[in-house]
């Protein structure tokens, strides 16, 4: 209704219907996250659609999405997308959900006004995806179990930040199921940075372009 010109939009109208969207979003941002939770639990049954995904093209439209979570919170987001061209094989639908996972924890785990930069490059026979933050980071001595199931950074007493510690699980899984790698360099106070490879030759993945995750 707001896209259409030929309705005028009062505030009145105008209120009413970003309130719909505000209502619709937040319903939507549930069920994305039990529909990861069921992917992180009924691992047979998640199945990978791969094909040709243009990965600076599917970072561009995320930062659209994206930038203004990042605003909200007087931060920034921006881009170094060095490699070109950026293609890799693989399932846009769950890169796309492992990209907002990284995001959504950079903004999570930045104390002060999120400054976050997404950068692709080739490195040899892969292709580099990272998303670096600056804020909290993460103790060496936990790096290691963040990619487990429900493990969550203890933080003392204070638990003003939610989650499952789910996320990364998923993200280590649909990395995994890409054949890829996943690596973490976190400083205490400074800042994290994930980087995710994805093999760019990879010969054909079997026959058929479904692949299963886990034992499925
Ligand atoms: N960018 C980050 N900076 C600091 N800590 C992080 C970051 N990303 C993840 N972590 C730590 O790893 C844990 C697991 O992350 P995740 O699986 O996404 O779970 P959740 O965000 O639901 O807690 C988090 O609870 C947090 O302690
Ligand atoms: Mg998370």
């Amino acid at each position: 209704m707001l896209r259409d010109n030929t309705v005028s939009n009062t505030p009145k109208t105008i209120e009413h219907i970003s309130g719909i969207i505000f209502q619709e979003s937040k319903r939507l941002t549930t069920q994305v996250e039990k529909v990861l939770q069921m992917a992180v639990f009924n691992e047979g049954k998640l199945k990978l659609k791969i094909k040709e995904v243009n990965l600076n093209t599917l970072i561009n439209s995320v930062v659209l999405n994206f930038e203004l979570r990042v605003k909200s919170k007087n931060g920034e987001l921006t881009t170094d997308l060095k490699a070109n061209p950026a293609i890799i094989k693989g399932d846009d639908v769950h890169i796309t959900n492992v990209l907002f996972n990284l995001l959504d924890n950079a903004v999570k785990y930045s104390k002060e006004e999120p400054r976050i930069i997404i950068s692709t490059e080739l490195d040899g026979e892969f292709l580099m995806l990272s998303v670096k933050d600056h804020g909290i980071g993460i103790q060496k001595e936990h790096v290691s179990q963040i990619f487990e199931r429900f493990y969550r950074v203890p933080t003392g007493n204070v638990h003003d930040v939610k989650g499952f510690g789910l996320g990364l699980s998923y993200v280590k899984k649909i990395v995994d199921a890409h054949r890829g790698k996943i690596k973490v360099e976190s400083s205490l106070n400074k800042g994290t940075k994930f980087m995710i490879y994805f093999p760019i030759n990879i010969e054909e993945y079997g026959k058929k372009s479904k692949i299963t995750i886990g034992r499925g």
